[in-house]
């Protein structure tokens, strides 16, 4: 295998000089320009990805599909605004989410609020900002919903967060759909149906429908039928039970992407059409109006449009054991090897043409022997001090999930757009450490 069969995206390259290049740019520039560790992400991509879904769910859907952000997955400022320009929804999970996207201009009103623990300030603070839509979680958060927007003379528009109880065989970590998850109700114990009872003779609460989400990185085709099914049997059941009209039906995200070149490939665009086929044909059979149905993908939206440039400190090898590459980042800015073992492809950004002749460890520099960015990557014998080494498939839960572990700033999160830079969010200074310190 060579580091050509490892170009995972097409935003991925060797130019003539045996480089890597990330959005036609080469990739030893970008380190140069902005230093290591660095957070770069490929805007074009982005919006390509957005696009994508748009057009899938108005092709599948007509005026009744609708994509949503889920931003979980990269927050920052420039993120909302790319979302607004693209006229997506954005998913959020706490009161910071929503502050930064309402402070980047992002219209509250296109904001759907998840979290399994909201606060009543959480409550208090999200109905005072206009956000659109409230995702139920749970009991106490639906009778503190009611009440607090009575106490401030608003309805919430609410949508319940349903279990289907599919198990979807990703990570445990990422399956959240199985009745046994802090997540929602579930539908096979009663619980989605008492939930909707509750929420309907609400005086404060407009409810408008459900929401699923079954677990990410999936790349089962049928999984999102098998859950659109069961959620729309479930909208069946509450209308004959309750005469109530789910206006809306959120199917949540998910769709998997390549972290390895033997990650398969997933067509969404025809996927969705799939799945819109399913829902119209069940939906006219069964005599019921096709509710207004939304994706909320998040990963498959900005994870290929990133890429992380480290710098190599030192090469360990130790005979008959693994060698070990240490770069000047780890799991403080990527700490998704070390929560459940997630796969990356690691490239050596500046030596694409050598041969793989190393077997390594990729190691951080925190002081955890688990800071690991990926183990037993091929690399060139010939890596040492100072080379640049590429992390792939960056861009979704790496900024988002970054820590200041050991006091180590945040790296810069670096746009690239139609070959030009621009700085995102610019990185941590060690005066920014101590901005809460008293
Ligand atoms: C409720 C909900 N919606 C959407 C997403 C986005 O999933 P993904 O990034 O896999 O598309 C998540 C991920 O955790 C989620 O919990």
């Amino acid at each position: 295998m060579s580091y050509r069969e490892n170009l995972i995206a097409k935003n991925l390259n060797i130019d003539e000089k045996g480089h890597l290049t990330f959005a036609g740019v080469d990739t030893l520039d970008l380190a140069k320009e902005y230093g290591t560790p660095t957070y770069f992400m490929d805007e074009d991509r982005i919006r390509e990805m957005c696009n994508i879904y748009k057009s899938a769910l108005k092709d599948a859907f007509g005026e009744k599909g609708r994509a949503i952000y889920a931003s979980k997955a990269a927050s920052f400022k420039q993120m909302y605004r790319i979302m607004n320009e693209e006229e997506m929804f954005c998913d959020v999970v706490s009161i910071g989410e929503i502050n930064t996207a309402i402070k980047a201009g992002f219209p509250p009103e296109r904001l759907y609020f998840h979290s399994n623990n909201k606060t009543d300030y959480d409550i208090e603070f999200a109905l005072k900002n206009n956000v659109g839509y409230f995702v139920i979680d749970n009991t106490e958060e639906l009778i503190a919903l009611d009440r607090i927007s009575g106490e401030l003379s608003k309805k919430a528009q609410a949508i319940i967060r349903v279990t289907p109880g599919i198990d979807t065989h990703t990570f445990e970590a990422v399956s959240t759909g199985k009745v046994d998850s802090k997540f929602g109700f579930a539908i096979e114990t009663g619980a989605a149906e008492d939930i909707t009872k509750l929420a309907l003779s609400m005086k404060n609460i407009n409810l408008l429908g459900f929401h699923c989400h079954v677990g990410s990185q999936l790349f089962d085709s049928d999984v999102y039928i098998r859950s659109a099914k069961i959620m729309l049997e479930f909208i069946l059941h509450i209308k004959e039970t309750f005469g109530f009209c789910a206006s809306m039906l959120d199917l949540g995200g998910g769709y998997g992407v390549k972290y390895k070149n033997t990650d398969p490939d997933i067509d969404i665009y025809e996927n969705i059409l799939e799945v819109g086929n399913f829902v119209k044909s069940f939906c006219s059979e069964n005599g019921i109006e096709m509710p207004q149905i939304s994706f909320e993908p998040g990963r498959s939206i900005v994870a290929d449009a990133g890429l992380t440039l480290y710098t190599v400190g030192n090469v360990k090898k130790i005979p008959g054991f693994i060698n070990y590459v240490s770069c000047d980042g780890g799991m403080a800015d990527n700490v998704r090897y070390a929560m459940y073992e997630a796969p990356y492809t690691v490239l050596p950004a500046g030596k694409m043409l050598e041969d793989e002749d190393l077997v390594a460890n990729v190691v951080g520099r925190c002081c955890e022997s688990g800071d690991i960015i990926q183990p037993s990557v091929l690399l060139p014998q010939s890596t040492k001090r100072g080379d640049i080494i590429a992390v792939c498939t960056t861009g979704a839960y790496n900024y988002s999930m970054a820590s200041n572990y050991n006091r180590i700033p945040r790296p810069a999160v670096v746009m690239i757009k139609n070959g030009a830079t621009y700085v995102a969010v610019r990185g941590e200074t060690l005066d920014d450490l101590l901005n809460c310190d008293i």
